[in-house]
Order: structure tokens, then sequence, then C-alpha cells
């Protein structure tokens, strides 16, 4: 089965984080979702899989589009595919959106599953990522999609924030649970060259934690995350029994998906496509006919890297049937000599024909990762 992932290129507000494609300016809105819907009609058999498991609203800001946007899209996309019963769809939203009317209005359009980026529970924290609510907003939308009949929901969480002390991110962790949702998504914060939070660094307006309290962070992190029985089913991605985020999972099993829109990503199972991220060249793309976007075909050695990147990085880890199966016995050889130290050294365990990395090995995923690559 395949996924769709629908990219909405519009926030409220840059948060000074933030270097994902989107605009500030909702101006081109209407175009935008006609062009989303034409480049549905364009690329339909671009699956071979017409049978969706997944469709996932990514942003940007989805929680941005009204009701009638949003069902101009699922139309579109039931036009030329099979949703199959069961199939995960998710929107991502800001807290400021999701009053109780807006809930109505998502499960009507066909939504049964929400991300909502929380990122923290301290309002001068939010401020000073230029969020567009406060952490009393973050816990009403929560309770408003609960009672609006939405039973899986996921929050997101930021680690390794400026001023971000082991107890303000204890106090974030023990509200995160409070909340009772099936799944959370917390990211130690990455500073991106093209932000404001980046800009203030090098100012010396902003200071991070040093890289022991973070590690610490992710310590507490996991800590908590097993305390309440959650899964730590991925370096950032904990759940509920069984409520891992099937879309995501899709990526990191190397099942095909369709990316639709500016920045949008697709997979085909033999190459990598680009949508342009430029919300005008987009739509100009898309209207003239002529979609503006970059292909990549993946070479063996392409491909064994990003089975090693993502697979790592998860709970299932990566086997080493799979290896000689895909790629021959003698890259399997090959990964085993360079894994095995590994093992040695207590940062990756065997389960059954997979290595898996342990708590201490999550610490150095990038490291090991980029030593197993070919
Ligand atoms: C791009 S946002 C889109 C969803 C929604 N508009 C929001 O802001 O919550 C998806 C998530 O990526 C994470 N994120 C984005 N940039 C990040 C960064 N530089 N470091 C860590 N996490 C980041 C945040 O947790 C955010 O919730």
């Amino acid at each position: 089965m395949a996924g769709v992932y629908i990219h909405i290129p519009f926030c409220k507000k840059a948060c000074h984080y933030c270097d994902f494609h989107f605009s500030t300016s909702l101006q081109n809105k209407d175009l935008m979702v006609d062009a989303i819907c034409k480049e549905i009609d364009a690329r339909q058999n671009y699956l071979t899989d017409k049978k969706l498991s997944t469709i996932y609203f990514g942003g940007g800001t989805p929680s941005l589009l009204n009701y009638d946007e949003l069902s101009r899209i699922i139309s579109k996309i039931k036009e030329h595919f099979e949703i199959m019963p069961g199939a995960e769809v998710t929107l991502e939203a800001n807290p400021d959106d999701l009053t109780v009317e807006k809930i109505k209005e998502l499960t009507a359009a066909g939504i049964n599953r929400l991300s909502i980026g929380i990122q923290s529970f301290f309002d001068e924290d939010l401020e000073r990522m230029n969020r567009s609510h406060t952490a009393n907003q973050a816990i009403d939308a929560v309770e408003n999609a609960k009672s609006g009949g939405i039973n899986n929901i996921s929050i997101d969480l930021i680690y390794g924030l400026p001023n971000l002390t082991i107890e303000k991110w204890n106090y974030n962790l023990e509200q995160a649970f409070k909340l009772d949702v099936q799944h959370l998504s917390a990211y130690c914060l990455t500073i991106e060259e093209k932000t404001a939070f980046n800009h203030f660094l090098k100012k010396g307006k902003i200071t991070l934690p040093k890289e022991p309290e973070t590690i610490e962070q992710f310590e507490l992190l996991m800590s908590e995350a097993e305390k309440h029985n959650f899964i730590h089913y991925e370096i950032s991605n904990f759940s509920k029994e069984g409520l891992y985020s099937k879309h995501n999972c899709s990526y990191w099993m190397n099942e095909h998906y369709m990316g639709i829109g500016p920045s949008a990503h697709s997979f085909d199972g033999a190459s990598r496509q680009f949508n342009i991220a430029n919300n005008m060249k987009y739509i100009k793309g898309i209207n003239a006919g002529i979609p503006d976007f970059e292909i990549e075909i993946l070479t063996d050695e392409n491909k064994f890297n990003e089975y090693i990147m993502t697979r790592l990085r998860t709970m299932w880890g990566i086997s080493t049937s799979f290896i000689s199966d895909s790629f021959g016995e003698k890259s399997r050889n090959t990964f085993l000599s360079v894994a095995e130290p590994y093992v040695i050294s207590g940062h990756l365990q065997w389960k059954q024909d997979s290595l898996v990395l342990t708590k201490s090995g999550k610490l150095l995923a990038d490291k090991i990762a980029s030593d197993l690559f070919v």
C-alpha cells in the first residue's frame, strides 16, 4: 500500500527555528489549492498501487485550510485512489486553530489523526520561538480534539532550546503525558542556517544548553516515556503500543509515497522527486503543465545508505538478511565488520537477525550511521 503527502506552505507567523518551506502571506491560498488539485490529477499514475493506507497534510500549517479547501483536496485524491478502510489521515495543526468548530470541520472532511505542534508549555519559551499560541491554548486544543472525537493525537515538543533547563523540560514532559495523547514527537532543536535563531545565536542574543545538558534532556525523555508505557520506536518518536505514525513508518520502511505541493518529496522505489520550494513558481509550473521539480535516480549506494540512515533510527533496526538479499553477501560482510565494534562497545545489539541501537547507541545514532555508510 502507498501514501500521499500534501504540503500546505502557509503559516500565520515564522517560527524562529523553522526552515521548512512556507509563506506568511496567505494571499495565494486559493490558487495553491487549485494547483495542488491539478498536480494530483497530473500525477495520478505516479503510484502503481492505487490503494492508500495513509494521507498526511504537513506544512507549513495545514490547519489554516478551511473545510472547503480540505474537502476539495481529499475529494480529488478519492477521484484517483482508493482510501483503504482504517487508513490514517493526519493533519498537522497549530493549537490556536483547533477550536471546537474547527475540529468538527476536520473530522467531517475525513481527518482522523492530528499532529499538534505544542513545542513547550512555557509562554516565555513560546514567545521566544515566535509561536502563535500560548501554553493554555495548546492544552485546550488537545481537549477540543478529544471531545470532538479524534482518538489518535500526536503532539510535538522541542528540547535543547535556549533557556531550557532540565527542570523546565521535566515539567514539559509531565504536562505532555498528563494530556493522555497517543503519540509524542520530541525533537532536539537544530539550528538551521537561514533562521532567526541562527542570527540571534551569532549575535549572542540566545544561548543554547551545553551538549551534556541536551543529552540529559534526551535521557529524561526516554525514561519518562518508558514510565508512561510509551514505546520509543524511532529516535524522535514515541507512542502507545501499536499507535505508531503509519505515515512516517512508511518512509522508514521504504514504501512508496507521492508528495504533492511545493517542496514536497516523492519516492517510487527507484527515484526521489523534489518539487520546487517556491509557491509562485510551483503554481505557475503546474498551471502551464510544466511542473518544476528535480529528480534523483537512486544508485545502489544511495539505497544502501538511505536504508542505514532511516532504519538505524528505528526500533526495528538494520536487518542483515535484508542487506544480503538486496545488496549482496559482500555488502553484508562489510557492514558486519564496521558494526561489530559497536556491538562490543554496547551501542548496538542483536534482535534476531537485526542490529538495533541500545540506549547509549541512541546518543550516537548519527555517528554510527555515517560509519556504516558505503
Ligand atoms: C514544520 S512544523 C509544521 C507543523 C506546525 N505548523 C507547527 O508549527 O507545529 C513540524 C514540526 O517540526 C519541528 N521542527 C521544525 N523545525 C525544527 C528545528 N529546527 N529543530 C527541531 N524541531 C523542529 C517542530 O516540532 C514542529 O512541530
